[in-house]
């Protein structure tokens, strides 16, 4: 079973997870927010359309499989959380300053 590493801005949360969950719907079944306040009841539930629930992904990154995420793996942006399967430990970071979709991340470009 997979290990879910989730963190916040100041603490870090460990889950096991059944293999193929989805991240989004993980991390909301838990009580955690992909989201901007402003963005939690707006956002095209989990379809990969409005690109709102993006995370960070610091170890276990699947490889891009929506066009968005191969756009912002390029650019930098966050991955759609709706748009990932777990199957594999992963550390994940909630962005704790997005506005609507989260800014790139000079760091992550490029990788
Ligand atoms: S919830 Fe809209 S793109 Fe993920």
């Amino acid at each position: 079973m997979p290990t879910l590493t989730i963190l916040t801005h100041d603490q870090t949360h460990t889950l096991t997870v059944e293999p193929g969950a989805n991240l989004r719907r993980v991390l909301l079944d838990q009580g955690f927010s992909p989201y901007a306040p402003l963005t939690r009841r707006l956002n095209c539930g989990g379809r990969g359309l409005c690109a709102t629930c993006g995370v960070w992904i610091d170890d276990g990154t699947p490889p891009p499989a929506h066009w968005h995420d191969r756009i912002g793996a390029w650019f930098g942006y966050p991955r759609l959380s709706c748009q990932i399967t777990i199957t594999a430990d992963m550390t994940i970071r909630l962005l704790d300053d997005k506005r609507i979709w989260g800014g790139p991340d000079t760091e992550q470009r490029y990788r």
